[in-house]
C-alpha cells in the first residue's frame, strides 16, 4: 500500500467499536477540509442503531450495527479505512474479520494498548499478504492533510485542528512511535511553515504491525514528501535497520531524527518507560547508541526537540502560514431527531416538503403510510391497501371489548380523550394488537424454511397462542368477510410468501378448532408484509424491525380510534347516564 494510493482515495471509514471523541474529531476534520459528507459511514457497536455527531454546527446521523456481519453490503464494499478501537483481547479477531469482510480495505488503525505481541506479528503477516496498511497497536492514527484524519491524531477538538494547520498537505512526513509526540512534531512542521505530507503514529509496542522501516519506505516512495521527521525511543533495533536502508541507498530523503530515552542511561539498571518497547535491554538499544548509529548514516540527529524546527527552517515555507478553514461557533446537540417533520427557514416541513405542499400531494392513506414509514411512499398499490385497511378497521360493533370500554367511560361522564383512551388501552395481544406479533411470526416462518406444522407445533409445545389466528365470532364455516376482502391485494411479486405461510398455518389450526382461522390482524399483517417487500423493497430484517417498533399495530390503533371516537360522541348524544351491570349479568361464586 502506498501513501499516494491512500491520498488518491476519498476515505470511507468504518469504526470497529465506538469512540465518540475520536469520531467527532474525524468528522470535524472532514468539515474543516471541506468534504461534502462525513468520511465515517458506519459504527460497529452493540445496543444502538445510530450515533449522532456534529457536522459543523449542524448534526449528522451515522448508522450503527451490532456486528460487522450486520453491515449492509453496499457499505462494506464502500469501506476503504477501518479504525479499530476495541479492547486489546479483541484486536486480532476483529482486525482479521475486517480484512476478510471489507473487500476494498486499504488502511486499518488499531488504538488498543497491551495487544499480545504474537497478535501484532500475526497481523504483520496478514498486512503484507493482503496489501493492507495496518498501523498500531497503540496508535493514535494516521493523517493525510487535505484527505483524511484517521483516529485522534492531530487533535480531538476543532480549535486544535485549526491550530495544527493540517488542512492542506505539505512536504514533510512525520513518523513517530509515540502518539503524543506525533502531534508535537506536526505542530513543529506546520509551525515552521513546512506543512505535513503525512503523519503516522506507529505505536509504542515492541513489534508494531507497521514498523519504522516500513514507514520510512512509505515516505521514500511518496512523491509529495521531501523530508522526514522521525521520533524514536530507546529499546529495540529499528534505528539500525533505518541506517542500513540508508547505507543501501534505499532511503535517500533527508531525515531529521530525535531518539528519546537518554535519561535511562543515568540509572544503574535500565528502567522500563511507558511504551512496551521503551526498555534498553542491551547497550546497543540505548538512545545514545542508536543516535550515534543514525548520525553515521547521515541522519540529522537532534539532542532536543527545539533543534528540529531549526533544522527544518531553511526558509522554504511550502505552506502559507494561514490556512483558510471554516470556523465553528457554538454547537448544541438537538434534543430530538425527526425524519417526519420540522422547521426549515421558518416553515413547517412534512416529509421533506412544506407542509401544505405535502398534504396537497398525498391522500390520507398515502400520508398515513408515508408518515408511519418515515419516508414518502409513491407505490399506488401500497397506498390503496393502506386505504382499505384504514377504512376496514374503523369499527366492528359495540360488542367489541375496546368499544365497550369507551362506551362505559363516556356514560361515566368522562371527557373524549379519557373515553378514547379507555378503548385504546384495551388494544393488546388478544384484541387489535396482534398484528405486530403475527407479522413477526409470518416473516420468521416464511424465511426460516420451517414447515407450517413445525411452526404450529412449536407453539403447542410451549402452550403459546399464535398471533393472527383465532376469533371470538368468526370460524371456518363463517369466515370474516373483511379477511376475504383483503385478498384482492394478494398476487404480489414476491409470490405472496407471507400470506401463503399464514394460510398454511390456518389450515393446521382450523383442524384443531373451527374458530382458529386467520383473523383480520393476521391477514392484514401477512398482506402488508408481501406488499412492503414487493412494492417498497423491504428486506426481512427491515420487516422484523417494523414489527418490533409496532408499525403494524399502528394501523389498527389509528383506524379504530375513529370508531371509538364515534361511539363516544354517540353515547354523549344518547346521554343515558352511568352504565351499571344488572345483578343477573354477574355470576357470583363465593
Ligand atoms: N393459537 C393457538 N391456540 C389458540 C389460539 C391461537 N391463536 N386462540 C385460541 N386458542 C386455543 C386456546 O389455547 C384454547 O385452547 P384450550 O381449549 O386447549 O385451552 C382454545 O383455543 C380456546 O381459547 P380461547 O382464548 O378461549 O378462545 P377464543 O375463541 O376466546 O380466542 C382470541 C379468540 C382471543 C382471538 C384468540 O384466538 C387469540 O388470542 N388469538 C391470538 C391473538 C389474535 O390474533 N388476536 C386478534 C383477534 S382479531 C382482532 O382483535 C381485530
Ligand atoms: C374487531 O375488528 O374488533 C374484531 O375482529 C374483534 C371482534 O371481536 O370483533
Amino acid at each position: 500500500m502506498s501513501i499516494a494510493e491512500l491520498r488518491a482515495s476519498s476515505p470511507s471509514i468504518i469504526m470497529i467499536g465506538s469512540h465518540p471523541g475520536v469520531i467527532q474529531s474525524m468528522l470535524d476534520y472532514d468539515f474543516m477540509i471541506g468534504r461534502a459528507e462525513p468520511s465515517v459511514i458506519a459504527v460497529i457497536v452493540q445496543g444502538r442503531k445510530l450515533e449522532r455527531y456534529f457536522w459543523g454546527t449542524d448534526e449528522v446521523i451515522i448508522p450503527a450495527v451490532p456486528m460487522l456481519s450486520d453491515l449492509k453490503k453496499e457499505l462494506a464494499d464502500k469501506c476503504t479505512v477501518a479504525v479499530n478501537v476495541q479492547s486489546a483481547r479483541r484486536v486480532l479477531s476483529s482486525t482479521k474479520e475486517a480484512v476478510a469482510k471489507l473487500p476494498n480495505l486499504k488502511l486499518i488503525s488499531i488504538f488498543a494498548e497491551q495487544t499480545p505481541e504474537t497478535h501484532s506479528l500475526e497481523l504483520r503477516t496478514l498486512a503484507i499478504k493482503k496489501n493492507v496498511l495496518i498501523v498500531g497497536p497503540s496508535s493514535v492514527g494516521v493523517l493525510l492533510p487535505g484527505t483524511m484524519k484517521i483516529g485522534a491524531i492531530g487533535g480531538t477538538q476543532y480549535p486544535q485542528l485549526v491550530e495544527a494547520k493540517i488542512a492542506k498537505a505539505g512536504k514533510v512526513a512525520v513518523i513517530s512511535t509515540s502518539g503524543g509526540m506525533v502531534n508535537e512534531l506536526i505542530h513543529i512542521a506546520t509551525g515552521s511553515g513546512q506543512g505535513v505530507s503525512f503523519a503516522i503514529a506507529l505505536g509504542g509496542d515492541r513489534f508494531p504491525v507497521t514498523d519504522p522501516m516500513t514507514a520510512m519506505l512509505l515516505a521514500q516512495n511518496d512523491e509529495l514528501t521531501e523530508r522526514i521527521i522521525y521520533f524514536g525511543e530507546l529499546g529495540g533495533t529499528d534505528e539500525y535497520e533505518i541506517a542500513r536502508l540508508i547505507d543501501e541507498g534505499k532511503l535517500t530523503k533527508p531525515i531529521i531524527a530525535y531518539v528519546a530515552g537518554v535519561v535511562a542511561e543515568l540509572f544503574d539498571t535500565p528502567p522500563q518507560f511507558g511504551h512496551a518497547k521503551a526498555l534498553a535491554q542491551t547497550d546497543d538499544e540505548s538512545a545514545t547508541a542508536k543516535k550515534d548509529r543514525l548520525r553515521k548514516s547521515g541522519v540529522i540527529v537532534c539532542d532536543h526537540l527545539g533543534e528540529i524546527a531549526d533544522k527544518l527552517d531553511n526558509g522554504d515555507t511550502t505552506m502559507s502560514k494561514e490556512q483558510n478553514v471554516p470556523g465553528i461557533g457554538e454547537r448544541k446537540k438537538r434534543a430530538i431527531i425527526s425524519h417526519i417533520s420540522g422547521d426549515k427557514d421558518g416553515e413547517v416541513q412534512l416529509l421533506g416538503h412544506e407542509l401544505l405542499e405535502t398534504i396537497e400531494r398525498n391522500s390520507i392513506a398515502s400520508l398515513v403510510l408515508s408518515l408511519l414509514l418515515g419516508k414518502q411512499v409513491e407505490s399506488k398499490r401500497a397506498i390503496d391497501f393502506t386505504d382499505l385497511v384504514l377504512r376496514m378497521l374503523v369499527d366492528h360493533g359495540p360488542y367489541v371489548s375496546g368499544a365497550v370500554n369507551t362506551i362505559i367511560t363516556a356514560r361515566a361522564g368522562r371527557d373524549l380523550v379519557s373515553g378514547l383512551t379507555a378503548g385504546l388501552l384495551t388494544i393488546g395481544p388478544r384484541f387489535g394488537g396482534a398484528i405486530n406479533e403475527a407479522s413477526r411470526g409470518w416473516v420468521d416462518g416464511a424465511t426460516s424454511g420451517v414447515s407450517a406444522k413445525e411452526f404450529v407445533d412449536s407453539y403447542v409445545k410451549q402452550g403459546g397462542i399464535i398471533a393472527g389466528i383465532g376469533h371470538k365470532k368468526y370460524r371456518i364455516d363463517m369466515p370474516d368477510p373483511r379477511v376475504e376482502a383483503l385478498m384482492q391485494f394478494s398476487g404480489n411479486s414476491n409470490g405472496d410468501r407471507y400470506l401463503k405461510f399464514a394460510r398454511s398455518v390456518e389450515e393446521i389450526t382450523t383442524t384443531k378448532k373451527g374458530n382458529l382461522i386467520l383473523n383480520i390482524d393476521g391477514a392484514i399483517g401477512a398482506v402488508m408484509l408481501d406488499i412492503l417487500e414487493s412494492e417498497l423493497g423491504y428486506k426481512p430484517d427491515e420487516l422484523r424491525e417494523l414489527a418490533d417498533i409496532e408499525f403494524f399495530n399502528a394501523l389498527f390503533v389509528l383506524s379504530r380510534s375513529i370508531g371509538f371516537t364515534a361511539h363516544y360522541l354517540d353515547q354523549r348524544r344518547n346521554d343515558e347516564g352511568l352504565f351499571r351491570l344488572d345483578t343477573d349479568d354477574v355470576r357470583y361464586i363465593a
